[in-house]
């Protein structure tokens, strides 16, 4: 059987960018059938958060935003990283084979460094909790954004080097990327890569009034609608593509391209982009309110969670400790 496993950081509210690079593709792969691990990497947030309150309510609104969009928590085990300490254990077995070199050729580490956060160790060593996250559960099919393909790649190597010193204990995981460029990496509201760390996200959930604000804030420039464009050069459209189907998505190209009397106007457009986005995640904003509502069943599904996930993880930590001579 086939095991995807995921995480997702409780940095933050979740955003449209992490909804079509990592929240999406996990709620979709689920019917693929198989295996299914998603959690909230909270210990990887202490590498950048000292507000425990805005922790704890990450932590809830992420979980809330993965069953409120559709995960169903039967098929998937939804679970905190911080419930299974197993993982913690498996980072020390994993440290001790890992070269130095290869951490500092981490890109995300470069760039935390670059953006000025302090260089703890837990930074520096964070994609070995990231490797010991996707080995605890046997994992083969790993679906992140772009930006967290190197880590997997170093589990992957992580996995080699214990195998080689010890024997088969860990299985060599797979990154599976969003299916497109713009679900891989989504702009944000100024066309950069939409980061709450930039400012220039949409959360999920935004309020009617504050998303048409946000929406508006799209750049566009003083052309007027008659006059033809190319629409693969407005940043409007990126967004319009990740909201419309294809075809109605191309009936807008098209008149944008030809121009003329019919052509919409970019006010035009971003009204059609607010309802679109309205109508995506309108009744997931439903489905939340009513989660809110009832805090007891969101913490019974993540203790459930947690406990099917610590099962795996301890059955893989007592192999490895076993194969390198602690048992
Ligand atoms: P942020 O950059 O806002 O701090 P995270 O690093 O916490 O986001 O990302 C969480 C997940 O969402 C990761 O799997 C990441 O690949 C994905 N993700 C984040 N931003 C984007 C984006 N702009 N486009 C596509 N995927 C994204
Ligand atoms: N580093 C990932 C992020 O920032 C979160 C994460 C932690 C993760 N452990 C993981 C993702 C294991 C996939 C597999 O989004």
């Amino acid at each position: 059987m086939t095991t995807f496993l995921s995480g997702i950081q409780p940095s933050g509210l979740p955003h449209v960018g992490n909804y079509f690079g990592a929240i999406k593709q996990h709620i979709e792969a689920v019917a693929e059938g198989g295996e299914h691990f998603y959690f909230i990497a909270d210990y990887h947030s202490l590498t950048t958060s000292r507000d425990p309150a805005a922790l704890r309510e990450n932590v809830r609104e992420t979980a809330i935003t993965y069953l409120a969009l559709g995960l169903d928590p039967e098929q998937a085990v939804l679970f905190r990283q911080s419930d299974v300490p197993e993982v913690t254990e498996l980072t020390w077995l994993l440290s001790t084979v890992t070269g130095m070199g290869l951490l500092e050729r981490a890109h995300s580490y470069k760039d935390k460094l670059a953006r000025g956060i302090k260089p703890t160790v837990g930074l520096f060593t964070y994609p070995v909790l990231m490797a010991a996250d996707i080995l605890a559960y046997d994992s083969n099919i790993v679906p992140v954004g772009k930006d967290q393909k190197q880590h997997v790649e170093m589990a992957q190597d992580m996995a080699g080097y214990f195998n080689a010193a010890y024997g088969d204990v860990f299985v060599r995981p797979e990154c599976r990327l969003p299916a497109t460029d713009t679900l891989a990496r989504v702009p944000g509201l100024d066309g950069e890569k939409m980061s709450k760390s930039y400012g220039n996200h949409l959360w999920i959930f935004e309020s009617e009034k504050k998303l048409k604000k946000a929406i508006g804030r799209i750049p566009t420039d003083s052309r007027p609608p008659e006059e033809p464009k190319d629409p693969d050069a407005l940043l409007l459209f990126d967004f319009l593509e990740l909201f419309l189907d294809p075809e109605e998505l191309a009936g807008w190209q098209e008149r944008v391209r030809t121009g003329g009397e019919g052509a919409p106007g970019y006010g035009h457009l971003k009204a059609r982009l607010v309802e679109a986005i309205d109508e995506r995640f309108g009744p997931a904003r439903e489905r939340r309110e009513a989660l809110i509502a009832n805090p007891g069943e969101v913490d019974e599904i993540l203790a459930r969670g947690a406990e099917r996930a610590r099962v795996r993880a301890r059955a893989t930590r007592d192999r490895a400790l076993a194969a390198c001579g602690l048992r």
